[in-house]
């Protein structure tokens, strides 16, 4: 399982070169883009690309086009020492970790359109954010040619950023889904989460609570009541501001009114912990 043989490269001729090699002997290219400060979540997307590929490709870098707010940017962990082992340990076989000016040599100036995926939740707290993260991603299939790209389920709406992004760009890669890690308590893990103080991060798992009673909750309540309800219970906890709840088809991430209007839905939710912002979801079963 271990490959402490894993390699690092910085450029993008040096892992197109190594990458060249291995796909002239026709192995497949599991590939896991990330910002790195690695948890338990990233590595479980590593082994999947693992398991389902001959070669497990992994990307780290702090995109900074995708962060609409410079001190969240600013304050982004970094610590790609630990990561490199935790990559080894996983039997990642490749690490592309490119500098700014690999990434971008020239500023980019692309606008892409997801029409109404766009316009909702991170799509509209966050504004540019999708845009950003679609120029790195497209970038980063353009260098690395994967057969299968793994994102997680823990950024919805970024994963269903990426499949239109895929299907708009005709880009011939497989996008697996991947469900979400959570922590003992619940809190889905995040990069973020170590920013939190020791009592922030005792609440945390609020928001995962929260969520988890939507199920139940759905069974006696119609939609809008679950949203009130919901909504008042973290605004009552000091500790937390809300951005938004939001009941969603999962598909077009568009708000439901009821809950015959698809037979998935969607719990969604972004909370701020001081300056710490965090995102969950969870599926809504009936
Ligand atoms: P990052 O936040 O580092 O996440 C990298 C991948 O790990 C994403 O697909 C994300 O959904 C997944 N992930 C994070 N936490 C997870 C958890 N608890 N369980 C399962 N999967 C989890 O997402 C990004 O980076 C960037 O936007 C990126 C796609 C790399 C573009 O810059």
């Amino acid at each position: 399982m271990r490959n402490f043989f894993m390699k690092t490269y910085s450029t993008i001729p040096e892992i197109k070169a190594f990458l060249n090699t291995q796909k002239t002997q026709n192995l497949t290219v599991g590939f896991v883009p990330t910002m790195g400060a690695l948890h338990q979540g990233h590595i479980s997307l590593i082994e999947r690309a693992k398991k389902e590929n001959d070669l497990c490709v992994c990307s780290i870098f702090v995109n900074p086009i995708q962060f609409n707010n410079p001190d969240d940017f600013t304050r982004y962990p970094v610590r790609t020492e630990k990561d490199i082992t935790m990559l080894k340990e996983a039997g990642c076989d490749a690490l592309f970790n490119p500098g700014k000016a690999e990434m971008y040599p020239a500023p980019v100036s692309i606008k892409y359109d997801f029409g109404e995926l766009e316009k909702v939740m991170e799509g509209a707290f966050r504004p540019g954010h999708f845009n950003g993260v679609a120029i790195v991603v497209n970038r980063l299939f353009e260098i690395i040619e994967p057969d299968n790209a793994y994102f997680g389920e823990k950024d919805y709406q970024q994963l269903q950023i990426i499949r239109s992004l895929v299907k708009m760009e005709k880009i011939p890669v497989n996008i697996v889904p991947c469900g979400i890690i959570r922590d003992v308590d619940g809190l889905a893990l995040s990069s973020r989460n170590a920013l939190l103080s020791a009592h922030e991060r005792a609440v945390a798992p609020k928001i995962a609570a929260v969520l988890n009673e939507c199920s139940s909750l759905a069974r006696h309540m119609s939609v809008p009541e679950v949203k009130s309800y919901v909504q008042s219970k973290i605004t009552a906890i000091p500790e937390f501001k809300l951005d938004y709840f939001e009941i969603a088809e999962a598909a077009t991430l568009q708000p439901v009114n009821s809950w015959n209007e698809s037979d998935h839905i969607r719990a969604f939710i972004a909370v701020y912990l001081d300056k710490v912002r965090l995102i969950d979801n969870v599926r809504i079963f009936l």
